[in-house]
């Protein structure tokens, strides 16, 4: 594997029992690339812990490691700098064979995954008759990468759309609808409906009387009802594909599994939950607790699973949902992507659901919140009128700016511009996604996505741009271009140690489940590649063939790290732009 971590961490803690003994088997060698190249290219960090625990100088404890380091060929003699980081650096012939074998591998360093599991991943999960906003655009952009790099490790990847389709607001959205006689809605009548529905309901006490018997006969499943229910999910249905289409998002109508899909096994969580001891009556509702969760009071905080009406609620269907994952689809590891403000339940359902043993040892929950979406002005992201940014309108604008941006800056590709704008305007809309810190809240701005320098989509596809036409100037086809590769410049070496850093960044995604750190890889890869290009002559005449060869499988390198690793976050490239 073109990744010399595993050696360095193994050679090290031979050293470490060479000089301390079979004592510290459990010490992290605290392995990492050297962010600066006067440190070497990768340095070890654990003289310091271990000096802790030796009660020893840590500059002494690095000196015998260092003393029995055995690092066999093509490093350099260790060095100690500082308290005791111990700096290891690679000899340029060894690069140049780590060079080699990246370029001879077509996951460019990923390693397949050694243990494939099933990952259930819960993301995208808009409502019915709701438009889709820009927290569901985060949650549909982040789980779409996590599930393209979880499945290039080689696990088996199944997406639930858990669509808000089920629930006592159908009711007066059914209502409403039968009372006006209207059919064939599109999107903009759904959310319009949404919006008169909830008026009468508020308004007219008699309409939410009649609101409220449609809910019986929904849950009693009387035809009628069903019937419009039915068209009201699959017109939202069709409406949520047609997005994700234009998103380039890998969902597909056959990954929706909605509230409504784990209704009919309500009443046997219930019954689990009862015999379980997990669920009390709390004034006529039943609840579950979770030990360490309390309310503003100090008071046990109940998580309410039937009402004293007898209906269910949002974390009934979780249970079922998550039992569902654990023990029908048989996940290994499951992942919601839900926004911040969800957290507490999702806390408080995992906790439950191990407490009451669903979920044994083996199965990984993991909750994956991220921050809201602010304007520029640092307030919530909405319309002028204050209303709610509609994705679609988004979609819109980012491929309209970037059309006219690629136009204004390339008028020979005018007829290309609308295609062109399609790939890099959704790519920059994703990627100022993905690119900021998945937990804080991020501020949208149209200037700042689309900017052709800084860490952004335009940035990372101009550069690929750029790789491409440096094989077009050379009529050379870039697909599988090949040649032995040669370190001698600092700029060689700096690129070729970014790029042995392509298959760490991917694992720390599926790890961490944070995309931005594919991102950010990315992005220094590209600033690496453009310090590179403008120090390294690849075409110029008095550069030799060997060197030129060199240089053109490296640029071949980065290029297929950029399109591969912005395919991982769901972004296309384009050759000219
Ligand atoms: N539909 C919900 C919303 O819009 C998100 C559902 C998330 N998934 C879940 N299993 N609760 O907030």
């Amino acid at each position: 594997m073109p990744d010399p971590t595993r050696h360095l961490e193994d050679a090290l803690r031979a050293a470490v029992a060479a000089c301390f003994g079979d004592g510290f088997a459990d010490l992290d060698p605290l392995v990492q690339p050297a962010n600066n190249p006067k440190f070497g290219d990768y340095q070890a960090n654990l003289a310091m812990p271990l000096a802790k625990r030796l009660d020893r100088k840590p500059r002494d404890v690095a000196e015998a490691i260092v003393d029995q380091l055995d690092l066999g060929d093509g490093y350099d003699t260790p060095t100690i700098a500082g308290p005791g980081f111990i700096n290891l650096t690679l000899q340029p012939a060894a690069l140049a064979g780590f060079a080699d074998a990246l370029s001879a591998d077509e996951r460019l360093g990923v390693p397949e995954a050694s243990d494939p599991q099933t990952v259930v991943i819960d993301y995208s999960s808009p409502n019915v008759a709701k438009e889709m906003h820009v927290g569901h655009l985060r949650s549909t952009v982040i789980g779409d990468a996590l599930a393209r790099v979880l499945r290039f490790q080689g696990h088996t990847v199944i997406a639930q759309n858990h669509v808000g389709d089920w629930g006592t607001q159908f009711g007066m959205l059914i209502e409403h609808l039968l009372e006006q006689g209207t059919v064939g809605l599109g999107q903009d009548d759904l959310t319009a409906l949404y919006k008169q529905a909830k008026q009468r309901f508020d308004a007219e006490p008699a309409f939410a009387e009649r609101a409220k018997q449609r809910v019986v006969k929904l849950q009693g499943g009387d035809e009628q009802t069903l019937a419009v229910w039915k068209s009201l999910v699959d017109q939202s249905a069709a409406y949520f594909d047609a997005i994700y289409e234009r998103l380039g998002i890998e969902l597909t109508p056959a990954d929706i599994c909605g509230e409504s899909f784990y209704n009919p096994m309500l009443p046997g969580i219930i019954d689990r939950l009862v015999a379980d001891g997990a669920a009390v009556e709390s004034q006529g509702a039943l609840v579950v607790f979770v030990d360490g969760y309390t309310d503003r009071e100090g008071e046990p905080l109940p998580m309410i699973v039937r009402k004293s009406d007898g209906g269910y609620l949002y974390a009934t269907t979780d249970f079922a949902a998550t039992d569902y994952r654990i023990h029908t689809l048989h996940g290994d590891r499951l992942i919601y992507v839900v926004g911040a403000p969800q957290r507490q339940h999702f806390e408080m359902l995992f906790a439950a659901i191990r407490k009451l043993g669903w979920a044994d040892e083996s199965v990984r929950l993991d909750y994956v919140p991220f921050g809201s979406v602010l304007g520029e002005d640092g307030k919530m992201f909405k319309t002028r009128s204050g209303e709610t940014v509609r994705l679609v309108d988004l979609i819109d604008e980012a491929e309209q700016r970037a059309a006219t941006a690629v136009k204004e800056k390339n008028p020979d590709l005018a007829d290309d511009a609308s295609a062109i704008g399609k790939v890099v305007g959704i790519g920059a809309l994703k990627y100022a996604d993905l690119s900021s810190d998945r937990v804080k809240d991020y501020k949208f701005s149209w200037d700042r996505m689309l900017a052709l320098e800084g860490n952004t989509a335009p940035y990372l596809v101009n550069a690929y741009v750029r790789i491409c036409s440096i094989f077009r100037k050379a009529g050379l086809d870039l697909a599988g271009y090949t040649a032995p590769v040669l370190v001698n410049d600092p700029n060689e070496k700096a690129l070729v140690l970014r790029l042995m850093q392509f298959g760490p960044a991917v694992e720390s995604v599926a790890e961490s489940l944070e995309p931005h750190r594919l991102c950010n890889y990315l992005y220094d890869l590209a600033s690496a590649f453009h310090k590179f290009y403008e120090h390294c002559p690849v075409l110029r005449s008095d550069v030799s063939d060997d060197v030129r060869a060199s240089r053109l499988v490296l640029c071949r390198l980065v290029a297929t790290a950029l399109r591969q690793g912005l395919n991982l976050l769901g972004i296309g490239v384009v050759d000219r732009m």
